[in-house]
Protein backbone atom coordinates (compact mmCIF):
# COMPACT_ATOMS: atom_id res chain seq x y z
CA UNK A 1 0.00 0.00 0.00
CA UNK A 2 1.01 3.75 -0.86
CA UNK A 3 1.48 6.28 1.54
CA UNK A 4 -1.45 7.90 -0.05
CA UNK A 5 -3.46 4.83 0.53
CA UNK A 6 -2.26 4.32 4.21
CA UNK A 7 -3.47 7.79 5.16
CA UNK A 8 -6.48 7.58 3.72
CA UNK A 9 -7.29 3.80 4.30
CA UNK A 10 -11.25 3.59 4.95
CA UNK A 11 -11.62 -0.01 2.97
CA UNK A 12 -13.24 -2.38 4.88
CA UNK A 13 -14.29 -0.28 7.87
CA UNK A 14 -17.16 -0.31 8.86
CA UNK A 15 -18.65 3.61 9.14
CA UNK A 16 -21.71 4.70 10.11
CA UNK A 17 -23.33 7.43 8.70
CA UNK A 18 -26.54 9.53 9.96
CA UNK A 19 -28.92 11.79 8.10
CA UNK A 20 -27.64 9.49 4.97
CA UNK A 21 -30.94 9.93 3.15
CA UNK A 22 -30.24 13.91 2.53
CA UNK A 23 -27.73 16.26 1.04
CA UNK A 24 -23.69 16.03 2.90
CA UNK A 25 -24.65 12.43 4.83
CA UNK A 26 -25.92 10.71 1.68
CA UNK A 27 -22.67 11.97 0.09
CA UNK A 28 -20.27 11.11 2.53
CA UNK A 29 -21.91 7.65 2.42
CA UNK A 30 -21.80 7.56 -1.22
CA UNK A 31 -17.89 8.35 -0.94
CA UNK A 32 -17.07 5.80 2.08
CA UNK A 33 -18.55 3.10 0.37
CA UNK A 34 -17.40 3.90 -2.80
CA UNK A 35 -13.58 4.05 -1.51
CA UNK A 36 -14.59 0.12 -0.02
CA UNK A 37 -15.81 1.09 3.18
CA UNK A 38 -19.03 -0.83 4.71
CA UNK A 39 -21.76 1.33 5.59
CA UNK A 40 -24.47 1.64 7.84
CA UNK A 41 -26.71 4.54 6.57
CA UNK A 42 -29.80 5.70 8.74
CA UNK A 43 -32.36 8.46 8.45
CA UNK A 44 -35.96 8.96 9.54
CA UNK A 45 -36.92 9.26 5.76
CA UNK A 46 -37.72 5.35 5.31
CA UNK A 47 -38.23 6.32 1.59
CA UNK A 48 -35.59 8.62 1.01
CA UNK A 49 -33.38 6.19 2.58
CA UNK A 50 -34.13 3.19 0.62
CA UNK A 51 -33.80 4.85 -2.54
CA UNK A 52 -30.53 5.64 -1.20
CA UNK A 53 -29.83 2.43 -0.53
CA UNK A 54 -30.60 1.55 -3.88
CA UNK A 55 -28.19 3.79 -5.29
CA UNK A 56 -25.28 2.42 -3.59
CA UNK A 57 -25.91 -1.14 -3.92
CA UNK A 58 -23.52 -1.39 -6.88
CA UNK A 59 -20.36 0.47 -4.92
CA UNK A 60 -16.99 -1.47 -3.47
CA UNK A 61 -18.29 -1.54 -0.06
CA UNK A 62 -21.57 -2.92 1.71
CA UNK A 63 -24.70 -0.42 2.57
CA UNK A 64 -27.23 -1.43 5.18
CA UNK A 65 -29.83 1.15 6.09
CA UNK A 66 -31.73 1.63 9.15
CA UNK A 67 -34.64 3.68 9.58
CA UNK A 68 -34.60 5.38 13.13
CA UNK A 69 -35.66 8.63 14.76
CA UNK A 70 -32.32 9.73 16.48
CA UNK A 71 -33.79 11.79 18.84
CA UNK A 72 -35.42 8.69 20.34
CA UNK A 73 -33.08 7.35 22.98
CA UNK A 74 -34.49 3.28 22.48
CA UNK A 75 -34.32 3.72 19.25
CA UNK A 76 -30.58 4.92 18.90
CA UNK A 77 -30.08 1.70 21.56
CA UNK A 78 -31.63 -0.80 19.05
CA UNK A 79 -29.37 0.61 16.28
CA UNK A 80 -26.02 -0.04 18.66
CA UNK A 81 -27.56 -3.33 18.95
CA UNK A 82 -28.28 -4.66 15.44
CA UNK A 83 -24.69 -3.11 14.83
CA UNK A 84 -23.33 -4.73 17.69
CA UNK A 85 -24.29 -8.48 15.78
CA UNK A 86 -22.92 -7.93 13.13
CA UNK A 87 -19.63 -7.15 11.88
CA UNK A 88 -19.26 -6.44 16.10
CA UNK A 89 -18.04 -2.71 15.74
CA UNK A 90 -18.18 0.66 14.43
CA UNK A 91 -15.07 2.44 13.23
CA UNK A 92 -16.14 5.35 12.11
CA UNK A 93 -19.67 7.68 13.17
CA UNK A 94 -21.08 10.74 11.13
CA UNK A 95 -23.79 12.38 12.78
CA UNK A 96 -24.94 13.82 9.87
CA UNK A 97 -28.88 14.35 10.35
CA UNK A 98 -30.06 17.52 11.11
CA UNK A 99 -33.10 20.05 10.85
CA UNK A 100 -33.70 23.85 10.87
CA UNK A 101 -36.80 25.84 11.66
CA UNK A 102 -36.35 29.32 11.52
CA UNK A 103 -37.88 31.45 13.40
CA UNK A 104 -37.06 35.31 14.24
CA UNK A 105 -35.63 36.03 17.46
CA UNK A 106 -38.81 38.27 18.76
CA UNK A 107 -41.01 35.38 18.01
CA UNK A 108 -39.17 32.12 18.58
CA UNK A 109 -40.77 30.23 21.39
CA UNK A 110 -39.69 27.86 23.80
CA UNK A 111 -41.03 24.41 22.28
CA UNK A 112 -39.57 25.89 18.86
CA UNK A 113 -36.42 26.06 20.63
CA UNK A 114 -36.81 22.70 22.59
CA UNK A 115 -37.56 20.56 19.36
CA UNK A 116 -34.22 22.22 17.63
CA UNK A 117 -32.04 21.13 20.88
CA UNK A 118 -33.91 17.86 20.57
CA UNK A 119 -33.14 17.05 17.27
CA UNK A 120 -29.52 18.79 16.40
CA UNK A 121 -27.74 18.13 19.89
CA UNK A 122 -29.79 15.86 22.59
CA UNK A 123 -29.67 12.99 19.41
CA UNK A 124 -25.92 13.83 18.60
CA UNK A 125 -25.38 13.81 22.03
CA UNK A 126 -27.33 9.98 22.28
CA UNK A 127 -25.40 8.66 19.16
CA UNK A 128 -21.89 9.76 20.48
CA UNK A 129 -22.28 8.55 23.62
CA UNK A 130 -23.99 5.32 23.18
CA UNK A 131 -21.95 4.17 19.53
CA UNK A 132 -18.66 6.13 20.82
CA UNK A 133 -18.73 3.85 23.81
CA UNK A 134 -18.62 0.79 22.03
CA UNK A 135 -15.39 2.27 20.30
CA UNK A 136 -13.85 2.98 23.40
CA UNK A 137 -13.97 -0.11 24.42
CA UNK A 138 -12.59 -1.55 21.87
CA UNK A 139 -9.96 1.38 21.78
CA UNK A 140 -10.57 2.72 18.55
CA UNK A 141 -12.75 4.99 16.07
CA UNK A 142 -13.29 8.61 14.88
CA UNK A 143 -16.44 10.44 15.25
CA UNK A 144 -17.18 13.69 13.14
CA UNK A 145 -20.07 15.63 14.37
CA UNK A 146 -21.65 17.98 11.46
CA UNK A 147 -22.30 21.91 13.45
CA UNK A 148 -22.68 24.79 11.14
CA UNK A 149 -21.07 28.16 10.73
CA UNK A 150 -24.44 29.31 12.79
CA UNK A 151 -22.04 28.44 15.61
CA UNK A 152 -19.71 31.24 14.92
CA UNK A 153 -21.72 33.89 13.03
CA UNK A 154 -25.28 35.72 13.86
CA UNK A 155 -27.33 34.52 10.98
CA UNK A 156 -31.05 35.64 11.36
CA UNK A 157 -34.05 33.50 12.51
CA UNK A 158 -31.39 31.02 13.57
CA UNK A 159 -31.20 31.33 17.64
CA UNK A 160 -32.32 27.69 18.31
CA UNK A 161 -29.77 26.26 15.06
CA UNK A 162 -27.48 28.32 16.37
CA UNK A 163 -27.47 27.35 20.27
CA UNK A 164 -27.35 23.13 18.67
CA UNK A 165 -24.65 24.16 16.84
CA UNK A 166 -22.99 25.96 19.86
CA UNK A 167 -23.95 23.18 22.41
CA UNK A 168 -22.87 20.06 19.43
CA UNK A 169 -19.29 21.73 19.53
CA UNK A 170 -18.53 22.34 22.91
CA UNK A 171 -20.16 18.76 23.78
CA UNK A 172 -17.30 17.33 20.28
CA UNK A 173 -14.15 19.29 22.72
CA UNK A 174 -15.22 17.52 25.95
CA UNK A 175 -16.04 13.83 24.32
CA UNK A 176 -12.65 14.08 22.54
CA UNK A 177 -11.28 15.19 26.08
CA UNK A 178 -12.27 12.52 27.44
CA UNK A 179 -11.05 10.00 24.91
CA UNK A 180 -8.21 10.91 23.40
CA UNK A 181 -6.03 8.44 25.30
CA UNK A 182 -8.69 5.83 24.79
CA UNK A 183 -8.07 5.64 20.84
CA UNK A 184 -11.03 7.30 19.91
CA UNK A 185 -11.15 10.66 18.44
CA UNK A 186 -13.82 13.18 18.45
CA UNK A 187 -13.97 15.98 16.17
CA UNK A 188 -16.22 18.38 14.02
CA UNK A 189 -17.05 20.27 10.65
CA UNK A 190 -18.85 23.61 10.68
CA UNK A 191 -20.10 23.85 6.75
CA UNK A 192 -21.02 27.25 5.68
CA UNK A 193 -24.23 27.73 2.66
CA UNK A 194 -24.30 24.21 0.74
CA UNK A 195 -26.45 23.41 -1.70
CA UNK A 196 -28.99 20.29 0.20
CA UNK A 197 -32.51 20.04 0.20
CA UNK A 198 -32.01 21.80 3.78
CA UNK A 199 -31.37 25.22 1.44
CA UNK A 200 -33.00 24.62 -1.58
CA UNK A 201 -36.33 26.83 -0.86
CA UNK A 202 -33.72 29.67 0.45
CA UNK A 203 -31.36 29.45 -2.75
CA UNK A 204 -34.44 29.36 -5.15
CA UNK A 205 -34.47 32.91 -4.05
CA UNK A 206 -32.30 35.24 -6.90
CA UNK A 207 -31.97 37.51 -4.49
CA UNK A 208 -31.09 35.75 -1.42
CA UNK A 209 -28.54 33.88 -3.76
CA UNK A 210 -26.98 37.75 -4.65
CA UNK A 211 -26.35 38.60 -1.11
CA UNK A 212 -24.88 35.23 -0.09
CA UNK A 213 -22.49 35.13 -3.11
CA UNK A 214 -20.93 38.69 -1.82
CA UNK A 215 -20.48 36.91 1.42
CA UNK A 216 -18.54 34.03 0.43
CA UNK A 217 -14.96 35.16 -0.66
CA UNK A 218 -14.68 31.88 -3.06
CA UNK A 219 -17.65 33.20 -4.60
CA UNK A 220 -19.40 29.73 -4.41
CA UNK A 221 -22.10 27.90 -2.87
CA UNK A 222 -20.58 24.56 -1.54
CA UNK A 223 -21.77 21.23 -2.78
CA UNK A 224 -22.01 18.11 -0.26
CA UNK A 225 -19.02 16.87 -1.92
CA UNK A 226 -17.22 19.77 -0.75
CA UNK A 227 -17.52 18.70 3.06
CA UNK A 228 -16.17 14.76 2.15
CA UNK A 229 -12.40 15.60 1.93
CA UNK A 230 -12.46 17.21 5.28
CA UNK A 231 -14.28 14.42 6.79
CA UNK A 232 -11.67 11.59 5.42
CA UNK A 233 -9.14 13.58 6.85
CA UNK A 234 -10.89 13.53 10.32
CA UNK A 235 -11.88 9.98 9.90
CA UNK A 236 -8.55 8.24 8.98
CA UNK A 237 -5.22 8.04 9.92
CA UNK A 238 -4.36 11.02 8.24
CA UNK A 239 -6.21 13.11 11.23
CA UNK A 240 -4.78 10.75 13.74
CA UNK A 241 -3.53 13.90 15.95
CA UNK A 242 -6.80 15.57 14.86
CA UNK A 243 -9.16 15.70 17.87
CA UNK A 244 -11.77 17.97 20.01
CA UNK A 245 -11.61 20.14 17.12
CA UNK A 246 -14.09 21.94 14.57
CA UNK A 247 -12.95 22.25 10.89
CA UNK A 248 -14.91 25.37 9.43
CA UNK A 249 -15.65 24.32 6.01
CA UNK A 250 -16.90 27.71 4.17
CA UNK A 251 -15.01 29.21 1.25
CA UNK A 252 -14.16 31.93 3.56
CA UNK A 253 -17.57 32.79 5.29
CA UNK A 254 -16.67 33.44 8.74
CA UNK A 255 -13.28 35.18 7.74
CA UNK A 256 -14.67 38.55 6.69
N1 LIG B 1 -26.86 22.59 3.85
C1 LIG B 1 -26.24 23.54 4.51
O1 LIG B 1 -26.10 24.69 4.03
C2 LIG B 1 -25.68 23.27 5.87
C3 LIG B 1 -24.83 24.24 6.43
C4 LIG B 1 -24.30 24.02 7.69
C5 LIG B 1 -24.59 22.86 8.35
N2 LIG B 1 -25.41 21.92 7.81
C6 LIG B 1 -25.65 20.72 8.59
O2 LIG B 1 -25.31 19.59 7.82
C7 LIG B 1 -26.06 18.46 8.26
C8 LIG B 1 -26.68 17.79 7.06
O3 LIG B 1 -27.59 18.69 6.47
P1 LIG B 1 -27.99 18.64 4.92
O4 LIG B 1 -27.74 19.99 4.39
O5 LIG B 1 -27.38 17.46 4.27
O6 LIG B 1 -29.57 18.50 5.08
P2 LIG B 1 -30.62 17.42 4.52
O7 LIG B 1 -31.95 17.92 4.97
O8 LIG B 1 -30.37 17.19 3.08
O9 LIG B 1 -30.22 16.10 5.35
C9 LIG B 1 -30.50 15.95 6.69
C10 LIG B 1 -31.07 14.55 6.91
O10 LIG B 1 -31.29 14.36 8.32
C11 LIG B 1 -32.45 13.56 8.47
N3 LIG B 1 -33.04 13.71 9.82
C12 LIG B 1 -33.61 14.81 10.35
N4 LIG B 1 -34.06 14.53 11.58
C13 LIG B 1 -33.76 13.24 11.85
C14 LIG B 1 -33.98 12.38 12.96
N5 LIG B 1 -34.61 12.79 14.07
N6 LIG B 1 -33.54 11.09 12.90
C15 LIG B 1 -32.91 10.65 11.77
N7 LIG B 1 -32.68 11.42 10.68
C16 LIG B 1 -33.10 12.70 10.72
C17 LIG B 1 -33.40 14.09 7.37
O11 LIG B 1 -34.43 13.16 7.08
C18 LIG B 1 -32.43 14.33 6.22
O12 LIG B 1 -32.36 13.21 5.34
C19 LIG B 1 -27.07 18.99 9.27
O13 LIG B 1 -26.61 18.73 10.57
C20 LIG B 1 -27.08 20.49 9.01
O14 LIG B 1 -27.41 21.21 10.18
C21 LIG B 1 -25.95 22.10 6.57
Amino acid sequence: MGILEELFDIKGKTALVTGAAGGIGACAAEVFCALGADVAIVDINREALEAQAAKMKDLAGTVRPFVCNLADESEVTGLRDELIKKPGYVDILINSHGIARRASADEISAEQFDVLLEVNLRSVFLLTAIIGRTMVKRGSGAIVNISSTAAHVSMPNNVNYAASKGGLEAMTRSFAGEWADRGVRVNAIAPGPCRTGFTETLYKQEQYVENLLKKIPRGEIAVPLDMVGPMLLLSTRAGINITGQTLIVDGGFTII
